[in-house]
């Protein structure tokens, strides 16, 4: 007889668990950390800002689903997915506090933003759970693909100390845990139609809302008017190296029928960083 195969697409030899870390942001995030640039400095900071809201949407998104998955593989894949997140959340509401604290923005104000995103669509009854894990799902890639260009040094070449740290120790753990939505949405019949169509929409929101709150940010900062700052954001937008085109290439692929997160196997990747980061992580 031939044995199952597992809905869990993870190698076997990634684990997917939590670690415990503490990271001591507070000289970083009162500076323009990331590549001494203003604007860079303010979309990172943005994506942390949407961090705390967005991973607890991911992980209700799969809770809503786990009493239909008994593939023990899969189901220990869900519980490491559940605590790494949990874990960035917690970790990303210290920074965004820290970071409101060194600057004087208000928190409240910049989350606001994500947050009403998730509760329009919430309200809206179309919104179904599925949806709901689709986009989990299309956030997950692209969180995975941004971890991989971070942690190849294509993007921030020269973050050092405690905040690069963060950022590549999150980044890592979005790479070991970049197929558990996925395979739970291929496992509880998610169709190729509706992956395809909410990333569409997931990425123009994430895009539009992290600008919004970068900008919010700039312009309490006093350097949203500045040359750099349009030259900054042009890169971002259409230069080669700039973030949405260094991204295109694993955004075309997720609309592939047959795409699975791990077609692109950065394991050696995940193997060094793992090793580097060692001295700063510990099992949790
Ligand atoms: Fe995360
Ligand atoms: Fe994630």
């Amino acid at each position: 007889m031939t044995a199952l195969r597992s809905p869990s697409r993870t190698p076997d030899d990634i684990s997917i668990s939590a670690r415990k870390v503490n990271f001591d942001l507070k000289q970083a995030l009162a500076t323009d950390w990331a590549d001494n640039d203003p604007f860079v400095t303010a979309i990172f900071n943005a994506m942390s800002i949407s961090f705390p809201s967005g991973e607890k949407n991911f992980i209700d998104s799969v809770r809503t689903y786990e009493k239909q998955i008994n593939d023990e593989k899969l189901l220990k894949d869900i519980k490491g997915f559940y605590k790494q997140e949990g874990i960035h959340s917690r970790e990303h509401r210290k920074y965004n506090k820290t970071l409101c604290e060194q600057r004087g923005y208000n928190l409240q104000e910049l989350e606001g933003v994500y947050l009403r995103r998730i509760k329009t669509a919430k309200s809206n009854p179309r919104v179904t759970n599925k949806v709901l894990l689709a986009s989990t799902v299309a956030v997950e890639h692209f969180t995975a693909s941004f971890g991989e260009t971070f942690l190849e040094g294509r993007i921030l070449k020269n973050v050092e100390g405690p905040i690069g740290d963060l950022w590549r120790w999150h980044a890592l753990e979005e790479l070991e845990h970049k197929s558990v939505a996925f395979d739970v949405y291929s496992q509880i019949g998610g169709s190729y139609k509706l992956r395809k169509t909410i990333m569409r929409i997931a990425m123009v929101t994430l895009l539009k809302d992290s600008l919004t709150v970068a900008l919010k940010m700039l312009r309490h900062d006093k350097q949203l008017w500045k040359w750099h700052t349009f030259k900054s954001l042009t890169k971002l937008l259409f230069f080669k190296d700039g973030f949405v085109r260094l991204h295109a290439t694993a955004y075309k692929d997720f609309f592939r029928e047959d795409f699975h997160p791990w077609d692109s196997d950065n394991r050696a990747l995940l193997v060094y960083w793992q090793q580097k980061l060692e001295p700063i992580m510990a099992a949790a």
